[in-house]
């Protein structure tokens, strides 16, 4: 069979990303050029010649990368993953660049994670590990809340949000959701309220689920912890941005906040994903404040990272660079505003 003539060059994959790309390079009958670099101004001259790059990092796509790639003729760009708060908008727009995500990989993998962390939570778990890592297999002095017995504030009612409500029914919890866009079968059953601050009342546990935006930045801020339930549980497998860290640790100190599960932190790029050797040369103080506490769980930015998630992010990304290059048009364009 001969070989297509269109090309695309894959920046930033990983070894678990690469059989992925091999197979719907071989499917397609597609050349990919797998390039472990990120795209940065050192790489991106890489994609000379090339009709579409596929993407992923945390880092920013900057201005000057996306002017460049502009520059090359390289104008379709292909996300892996859900996320462009990372992309320079402006540079999109004046270069006419069109980019697409991959808004679906798989919300169950979020879901799930997210549903674990809170069982952890309110089991204790981590008291238990680090008492029997001493030798010690009393119970801990703190008692275990049942999740049927509790009510959840899923703030965002998205394919993550969504998937999240069915786990939380699945152990019996009450649900209220908030989003300003309400999903038709969840408004028939009820479950919105109409003010974050109503969400904040009802809520023994904070799932967050919504996207970094401007307006959302530190939308749990001091303000937001006054307003909620004293011992209130608080999940961020989102974005790091959403939360205000230093008016989180003033509530975990407090109590307000009874504990946490974060996948995601703030300054986390540059630190997540980095192996620093020793705890003590984590180079941010506030998040190894958070870490050294029993009643917050802090991951990697993980929730998403499944056999399931990292495939479909490789192979929905390339065939939306396909549909880009092929026809201009994909299912996954992005509108930036
Ligand atoms: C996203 O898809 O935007 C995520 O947050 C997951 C990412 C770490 C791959």
């Amino acid at each position: 069979m001969e070989v297509s003539a269109l090309k695309i060059i894959a920046y930033g994959i990983r070894d678990d990303e690469r059989p992925y790309v091999e197979e719907w390079s071989k499917d397609q009958n597609i050349e990919v050029k797998i390039v472990k670099d990120l795209l940065t101004d050192d790489t991106v001259d890489q994609a000379k010649g090339f009709d579409g790059a596929v993407v992923y990092q945390q880092k920013p796509y900057t201005a000057s990368v996306l002017d460049r790639l502009a520059e090359l003729g390289v104008k379709n760009l292909s996300l892996r993953n859900v996320g462009v708060d990372n992309v320079d908008a402006d540079a999109v727009k004046r270069n006419d660049i069109k980019v697409t995500n991959v808004p679906a990989y798989s919300p169950a993998a979020i879901a799930e994670f997210t549903v674990t962390e809170l069982m952890r939570l309110l089991r204790h778990t981590t008291q238990y590990e680090h008492r029997q890592a001493k030798g010690d297999l009393k119970w801990t002095p703190d008692i275990a809340t049942e999740l049927n017995s509790l009510t959840v504030g899923v703030i965002a009612t998205g394919r993550i949000g969504r998937a999240a409500i069915q786990i939380y029914r699945g152990f019996g919890a009450k649900i209220v959701a908030y989003d300003v866009f309400h999903n038709p079968e969840l408004e028939k059953e009820g479950i919105y309220v109409d003010s974050l601050d109503e969400l904040y009342k009802q809520a023994d546990v904070i799932s967050l689920h919504a996207p970094a935006t401007k307006e959302n930045m530190h939308m749990l801020n001091a303000d937001a912890f006054n307003k909620m339930k004293d011992g209130v549980y608080i999940l961020n497998p989102a974005r790091g941005d959403l939360v205000d860290t230093d008016d989180l640790i003033k509530a975990l100190d407090s109590g307000k906040v009874a504990g946490a599960a974060l996948d995601v932190y703030e300054n986390e790029v540059g630190i997540f994903n980095t192996d620093f050797g020793s705890f003590d040369a984590i180079p941010d103080d506030r998040l190894k404040n958070l870490m050294k506490r029993e009643n917050v769980l802090v991951s990697p930015h993980i929730a998403f990272y499944t056999t399931t998630a990292v495939r479909n992010m490789v192979q929905f990304a390339l065939n939306n660079n396909k549909q880009l290059i092929e026809t201009g048009k994909a299912d996954n364009v992005v509108a930036f505003n």
